[in-house]
């Protein structure tokens, strides 16, 4: 099992949840955040807008999946996030030792 923590644009967010969810992957956790990539002094565009890269406000998802829907969902969420303009985002993995599912107590894949 591995966690995506990916950051996107927050336009982004319908199309990659639709995306997402049309692969049968279901749960998600999006949080509103602010961050800067490489574009040190320069400006990214926001809601039509020129905006100062100190801080351009994005969406972080985390999404738990099986190591089988790794790939695909990795592949998923970036063409779905991708227009190729500068501030698109980034995605990092990490493995998970453990999930539970609350409500029932199943555990590792079978909570995913
Ligand atoms: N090295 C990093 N560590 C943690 N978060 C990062 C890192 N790089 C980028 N981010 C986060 O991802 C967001 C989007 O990054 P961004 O797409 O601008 O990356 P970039 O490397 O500058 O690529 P690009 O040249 O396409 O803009 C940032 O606002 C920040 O929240
Ligand atoms: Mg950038």
């Amino acid at each position: 099992m591995h966690m995506i923590e990916v950051i996107i644009k927050p336009a982004a967010l319908p199309a990659v949840k639709a995306k997402l969810s049309s692969l049968g992957i279901l749960g998600c956790t999006a949080l509103e955040c602010k961050g800067y990539g490489k574009q040190k002094g320069h400006t990214e565009r926001y809601r039509g807008g020129r905006m100062d890269v100190g801080f351009v406000p994005k969406v972080l998802l985390k999404v738990a999946v099986k190591d089988e829907d790794l790939d695909k969902a990795i592949d998923a969420i970036t063409s779905a996030a991708r227009t190729g303009q500068v501030g698109d985002g980034k995605l990092f993995t990490y493995p998970l030792t453990k999930v539970v599912r609350i409500r029932t107590g199943e555990k590792d894949q079978d909570a995913l």
